[in-house]
């Protein structure tokens, strides 16, 4: 008999208020994670690779920081929020806040890459941060405090050819955060979504092509002044934020153009 999928218990709410940075073990996360760590709550940092993690939390207690919890954890995986909430009560913490913003990416045309992997983007970008919002967000509306910040992408905007699941995961994500922004008004509860465009971080490398276009000839933003603006406009409840003039361009701009022009000028682009 077909099993019907089940979601996450919802997190516990009682505990002491912590910040949960998942994707902390590099680039945009990380940068999110020495931020938040300036207002002094513990925080619970999520990744796969352990020993990132356990240098970003002893660098931060060297800082005079709060306790920062290193929780190696491939989030793609169906328990996964599970294990979170497990891992939040058996040591105390209640999220306060969750920033969704591990995401990874594949370069290539659909039909050639490998679908496994292309469904494993979905999996983690959007499912996961999914089931994370879906997990914590009970217990914030209980306490009418806290909240959710998503980072997504410019690509939340536009289709993507030669990266058509990222652009797809990207979307789904963007959608949902601004549901949950309208659902969550004068709850005392927050959810913002972070449109960066391009950063310099290892996320290119990553999904097999530093070579493209688009990220040879394109300016990048550093992940420091992404994250600070991000979470600067989560503090202030925003519903988007696109933290530079790019992002402004690509993710507003773009789309005005017509799809017969801009499909084949993204494709280009995204070719390595
Ligand atoms: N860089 C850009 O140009 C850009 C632009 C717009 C939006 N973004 C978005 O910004 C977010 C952060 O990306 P980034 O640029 O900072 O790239 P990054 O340095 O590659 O960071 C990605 C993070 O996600 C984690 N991660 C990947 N797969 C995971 C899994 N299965 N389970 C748990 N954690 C996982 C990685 O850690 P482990 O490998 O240790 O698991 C890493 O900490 C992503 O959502 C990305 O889509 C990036």
């Amino acid at each position: 008999m077909r099993e019907e999928p089940t979601g996450s218990p919802p997190w516990p709410a009682r505990g002491r208020p912590a910040v949960v940075v998942t994707g902390a073990s590099s680039g945009i996360g990380a940068e999110l994670a020495r931020i938040a760590a300036r207002e002094g709550r513990e925080l619970v940092l999520v990744a796969r690779s352990a020993g990132p993690l356990r240098a970003l939390a002893a660098e931060i207690a060297a800082a005079g920081g709060p306790a920062a919890h290193p929780l190696p954890l491939d989030l793609a995986a169906p328990e996964a929020a599970a294990a979170l909430g497990e891992a939040l009560a058996g040591r105390g913490l209640a999220c306060s806040v969750l920033v969704n913003n591990a995401g990874c990416g594949l370069i290539g045309p659909a039909a050639a890459l490998d679908a496994g992997r292309q469904l494993g983007i979905l999996d983690l970008n959007l499912r996961a941060a999914a089931a994370l919002a879906l997990a914590a967000l009970p217990a914030m509306l209980e306490r009418r405090e806290g909240g959710i910040l998503n980072v997504a992408s410019v690509a939340g905007f536009l289709p993507g050819p030669g990266m058509a699941m990222y652009y797809a995961s990207k979307a789904g994500l963007r959608s949902l955060s601004e549901a949950l922004w309208a659902e969550t008004r004068g709850t005392g509860v927050t959810v913002t979504c972070l449109c960066p465009g391009p950063v310099d971080t290892p996320f290119m490398e990553r999904a097999g092509s530093r070579s493209a276009a688009l990220f040879r000839h394109m300016p990048k933003a550093s992940a420091r002044a992404v994250a600070e603006r991000g979470w600067r406009g989560f503090r202030r409840g925003r519903r988007l934020v696109l933290p530079d003039a790019m992002a402004w361009v690509a993710a507003l701009g773009a789309p005005l153009v017509p799809r017969a022009l801009l499909l084949p000028a993204l494709r280009r682009l995204q070719r390595p």
